[in-house]
């Protein structure tokens, strides 16, 4: 089938290559100038694993560029624009409603238009309104489906290419069948598709992203408890993810979710309900969880900053998380702007995420390739992203060049009685108090 696949970020650029590689003829259409024209170019402007041998291997099949007349011959149109949190937390829909109105003008009669980004119940709806008003003028139409995205940054090629289902949401037959001939390769061992009415997948989406945002904002206020408690939340997490109506995904405490998915769609779940005047007690508190677990890991750092008298403060992982360079959301960012606030040298180590946090900070902080040369003179470190490389440390080597003897352990990777043989404090989440 011919594609156009609109937005080249995260979901789009995955969506297009894997489309390709299954043999689908597919331009990515992007209003970023520099970021089409670094594609052409054979460039990649995300880290994304596999997603570079991925597009230069479908090259024939894969191109890039800002003109919407590449619409005008394609069997169907992807939209997987970007849906930020606008002011009062709902999603912005700008970016969809234009993608929308610019693809409509060329695309042909009988055009297939899939909305992928995620979008709050009622805008796949809006979307058709507005291609059937654009197209009506050219004596066209189209069928319009939603169809959630699923991926995880970080592995998103392989959960693309063998996803767990596939959710659409269509409002008739012809449009089902034509997803399902464009989803085929992926669907071959075992039918993954779910199919549902638009409404229902648009809510769909919004109830995974926040149901896995609950059980982590869940363990993370157990994780409060335990520090005061004594209890160990490593234990209670194993012995609750053993229980098979639980399940162990999901269940690590932390310093509270980040990313360019839970908190916003958090809020926009949150903005519907108020939009329609509908409580959403869970949800909410899943939010102010997360807030208070992302200011009690800064606040015991700041307390340890004070007491320390700490000038300078190492950080391993700005990302997200792993396999990531993106830094939406980051709880790096609140660490850090704590940290400049207090006036505090910042040096951190991220093997993906310098260029995203260089365009945060700039040369506020300094960056480091090599995870033990930011601990050099550091009075504290703190370990943000559980990166493999910072997994097994040498700890010997690291309290020889630190200053001074904390270890803030935002990911429960270390075992405080092994830093403890070193001469090092570990403090972690919800594993007995620690200071
Ligand atoms: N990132 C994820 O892990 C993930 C997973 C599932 C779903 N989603 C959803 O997918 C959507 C896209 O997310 P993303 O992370 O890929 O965003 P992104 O910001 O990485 O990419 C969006 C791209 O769209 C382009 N764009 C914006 N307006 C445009 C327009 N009118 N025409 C053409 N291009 C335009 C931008 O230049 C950018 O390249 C969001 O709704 C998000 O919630 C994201």
């Amino acid at each position: 089938m011919k594609l156009c696949v609109v937005g080249s970020g995260y979901v789009g650029l995955v969506t297009a290559a894997c489309m390709a590689e299954v043999g689908h003829h597919v331009i990515g259409i992007d209003i970023d100038a520099s970021k089409v024209a670094l594609l052409n170019a054979g460039g990649i402007p995300i880290y994304e694993p596999g997603l570079d041998d991925l597009v230069s291997k479908n090259k024939s099949r894969l191109s890039f560029t800002t003109d919407y007349a590449a619409c005008a011959d394609a069997d169907a149109v992807f939209i997987a624009v970007g849906t930020p949190p606008d002011e009062d937390g709902s999603a912005d829909l700008q970016y969809v409603i234009a993608a929308a109105r610019s693809a409509a003008s060329y695309m042909p009669d009988g055009c297939l238009v899939i909305v992928k980004s995620t979008v709050p119940v009622g805008t796949t709806d809006a979307v058709a309104d507005e291609v059937k008003q654009v197209m009506a003028k050219r004596g066209v139409s189209a069928h319009v489906a939603f169809n959630p995205e699923f991926l995880r940054e970080g592995n998103a090629v392989g959960d693309f290419l063998k996803p767990d289902r596939i959710i659409i949401g269509v409002e008739d037959d012809a449009t089902e069948a034509a997803l399902r001939r464009m989803y085929a390769a992926f669907n071959r061992n075992r039918d993954r598709m779910i199919v549902m009415d638009r409404r229902s997948a648009e809510l769909s989406k919004y109830a995974a992203n926040c149901m896995l945002a609950t059980r982590i904002s869940f363990m993370n206020d157990l994780s409060r408890l335990c520090d005061v408690v004594g209890g160990d939340i490593e234990s209670v997490r194993r012995g609750i993810g053993s229980d098979e109506r639980i399940g162990p995904h999901f269940l690590y405490a932390g310093i509270g979710y980040g990313g360019s998915c839970f908190p916003k769609d958090v809020q926009a779940l949150l903005a519907t309900g108020e939009q329609y005047d509908v409580d959403l007690p869970m949800v909410s508190a899943a939010w102010q969880a997360n807030k208070t677990q992302r200011q009690w890991f800064i606040q015991r750092l700041m307390d340890a900053v004070k007491s320390q008298g700490a000038k300078k403060v190492a950080i391993w992982g700005l990302a997200f998380k792993p396999g990531t360079d993106d830094m939406r959301e980051a709880p790096s960012i609140d660490v850090v702007n704590a940290l400049l606030d207090a006036g505090v040298q910042v040096v951190a180590c991220d093997p993906a995420a310098t260029a995203s946090a260089q365009e945060i900070w700039g040369n506020r902080i300094a960056y480091e390739n090599e995870p033990n040369a930011v601990c050099n003179d550091a009075d504290i470190l703190v370990v943000l992203t559980e990166w493999l490389m910072f997994r097994e440390p040498d700890w010997s080597d690291i309290a020889n060049r630190m200053a001074g003897s904390y270890i803030f352990d935002a990911r429960n990777l270390y075992v405080k009685e092994e830093l403890q043989s070193y001469g090092l404090s570990c403090v972690n989440i919800g594993r007995g108090k620690s200071i």
